[in-house]
């Protein structure tokens, strides 16, 4: 049976298509079969993401395929060794769907509290009424700004809850921007302080994942 991992989130624009193009660029680049699917039909972000780096040959190849729903979506999922879910815009019914199925659902979050608040609500719907496990949900910090206090207030908060807090976070950087754009994922930008800081973060969700698997 093939892996699953969803990023998922209440609000829009929190980093879920960044970090599964960064998860899913790092597993192909070890040599396994990953599809990245998109569950976002409007706008199809990461399928249009595809393209550019298609068109920019861009290695190594990654799959990506927009479905309309979660089943479709798991028609094929076992044919890969992951399937990575890239989360609709904001929470749904399929949300809920592919959190109840993936072995790790990453929860990514900016530090406000208009941020955090909500990233904590969906955690606790998702468990406590959608009966995901609270150990499979894990919580990233993306879009990370240069403020240490607000870094340190926000994983304060979160520490509070019964949820994984990854190591590590992503900054807020024109670098990634310009990465995505190129059809590159943001650990794939060619300046090292930001792939760090990217790579450690994609490097702690591996981790959780691994420590998951095992245990199951
Ligand atoms: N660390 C970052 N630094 C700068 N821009 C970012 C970063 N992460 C995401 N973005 C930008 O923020 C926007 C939303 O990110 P995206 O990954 O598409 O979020 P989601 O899939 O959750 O809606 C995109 O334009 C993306 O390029
Ligand atoms: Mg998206």
């Amino acid at each position: 049976m093939g892996y699953k991992i969803a990023f998922v989130s209440q609000k829009g624009g929190v980093s879920k298509s960044t970090l599964s193009r960064a998860l899913g660029t790092t597993y192909a680049a070890a040599g396994w079969n990953v599809k990245i699917a998109d569950l976002d039909i409007n706008q199809s972000t990461s399928f249009t993401w595809l393209q550019r780096r298609l068109k920019n040959g861009v290695t190594p190849e990654v799959a990506v395929e927009t479905f309309g729903t979660v089943a479709s979506a798991l028609k094929v999922a076992d044919t890969y060794d992951l399937m990575i879910f890239d989360g609709a815009p904001h929470a749904t019914k399929a949300t809920a769907e592919v959190a109840r199925l993936a072995d790790l659902v990453v929860l990514p979050t900016a530090l406000s509290v208009d941020d955090l608040e909500p990233t904590v609500r969906l955690a606790n719907n998702l468990t406590s009424k959608e009966g995901v496990p609270v150990e499979r949900i894990a919580i990233a910090l993306s879009k990370v700004g240069k403020s240490k206090a607000q870094l340190q207030d926000a994983r304060a908060y979160l520490s509070h809850t019964p949820y994984f807090v990854l190591d590590g976070q992503v900054p807020e950087r024109d670098a990634f921007v310009l990465a995505q754009d190129k059809g590159l994922s943001i650990v794939e930008t060619p300046f090292k302080g930001p792939k760090a800081q990217a790579d450690e973060l994609i490097q702690n969700i591996i981790n959780r994942f691994e420590t998951l698997v095992q245990s199951a």
